[in-house]
């Protein structure tokens, strides 16, 4: 079986830092069609084909320095080398940086972080763009992809603006984000965000005793096959009904399996399905809007421009983001 670093060395070779210093931003993605297990743990590659939607400008701004000790910091507070958050970066350091270099990692979200808004995809394609400056690899975004798969699963899809799907191969280093080449300006994604505190299990365990203990995976996976089919075939016929009602069965099957597992995994609070509630209510009035949910509380709710106005109103407190809109400095 092929192991993290000599995986590492088919796609890079290791070399000093060109520069002392190097900053990137990769926005956030939430997928529609959920990555939820791994057929290969060490290399995260997963079980199922994915389809996410990146965040335009939401996101995260990672700046890497060469430092004389390990250092981290997430919006401006430092995080302590005994947490997930520093071991899961140092880890990722240590695979693509040759020697014992110390490094000082400061980011910046401007999304939650850990409340299941995709923060850990934003920072680690964000970090792997930045290394890619660093280093001077110049390497292509696949590569920079199947870097980025080693932090965290989702975040290959964060290397890109639009509609990326993730496809399960068996070769990992074919195993990396790819953009679709639909733009869909009028389409907008709703963050209700009731929750901002961490969450209480990560993805990467919740996914792996989903895998080990649900009775109802194989079904998921196999119905995961289809949804994404349907969902990428709705993304090409710009058929909105179709995308978000597929997305939404998608989400709940996943929270299904959850639910399944043993013992359950419940991210949903009471406040999630009160605004599921909402969500129908306003399908039921009309409205032509969806929901999604991840490893979290917090949905993101899917809809068209023309309906902005009334489901603003709706949902006081929803931020809304275009993902379509151009970028500023967006230069992977
Ligand atoms: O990449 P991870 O390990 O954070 O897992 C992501 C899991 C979901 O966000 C729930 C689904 C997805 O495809 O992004």
């Amino acid at each position: 079986m092929v192991n993290k670093k000599s995986y590492v060395a088919q796609l890079i070779s290791l070399k000093k830092p060109a520069v002392t210093s190097a900053s990137a931003f990769a926005p956030a993605n939430i997928a529609l069609c959920k990555y939820w297990g791994k057929k290969n743990l060490e290399l995260n590659l997963p079980t199922t084909p994915s389809l996410s939607i990146s965040l335009g400008n939401r996101g995260s701004n990672v700046n890497i320095s060469i430092a004389a000790q390990n250092y981290l910091s997430i919006n401006n507070q430092v995080v302590a080398s005994t947490s997930t958050a520093f071991k899961r970066t140092f880890d990722f350091l240590n695979l693509l940086a040759p020697n014992d270099i110390k490094f000082a990692v400061q980011s910046s979200n401007n999304i939650p972080t850990g409340a299941g808004l995709a923060s850990s995809a934003s920072y680690f394609a964000a970090l792997t763009l930045a290394l890619n400056k660093l280093y001077n690899w110049q390497a292509p975004l696949t590569t920079l992809s199947c870097l980025a798969r080693l932090g965290s699963g989702s975040a290959c899809r964060s290397l890109y603006h639009g509609f990326v799907k993730w496809l399960n191969c068996d070769d990992p280093l074919q195993s990396y984000g790819i953009p679709l080449t639909t733009s869909w300006e009028e389409l907008r994604i709703g963050l209700l965000i009731f929750d901002p505190t961490q969450k209480s299990i990560s993805s990467r365990q919740a996914m792996l005793h989903t895998q080990s203990t649900s009775p109802f995976y194989k079904s998921w996976c196999e119905n995961s096959i289809k949804d994404f089919e349907i969902l990428h075939s709705a993304i090409n016929q710009k058929n909105f009904q179709l995308l978000g009602e597929t997305a939404e069965y998608n989400t709940f099957s996943l929270h299904a399996v959850m639910l399944s597992a043993r013992p359950a995994i419940i991210y949903s609070k009471p406040s999630t399905l009160h605004a599921i509630e909402k969500v129908h209510e306003l399908r039921c009035n009309g409205v032509q809007v969806y929901l999604t949910q991840d490893a979290g509380p917090n949905l993101k709710l899917l809809f068209l421009e023309k309906d902005l106005a009334y489901i603003s109103n709706f949902f006081s407190e929803l931020e809304v983001v275009s993902p379509f809109a151009k970028v500023d400095n967006w230069a992977p």
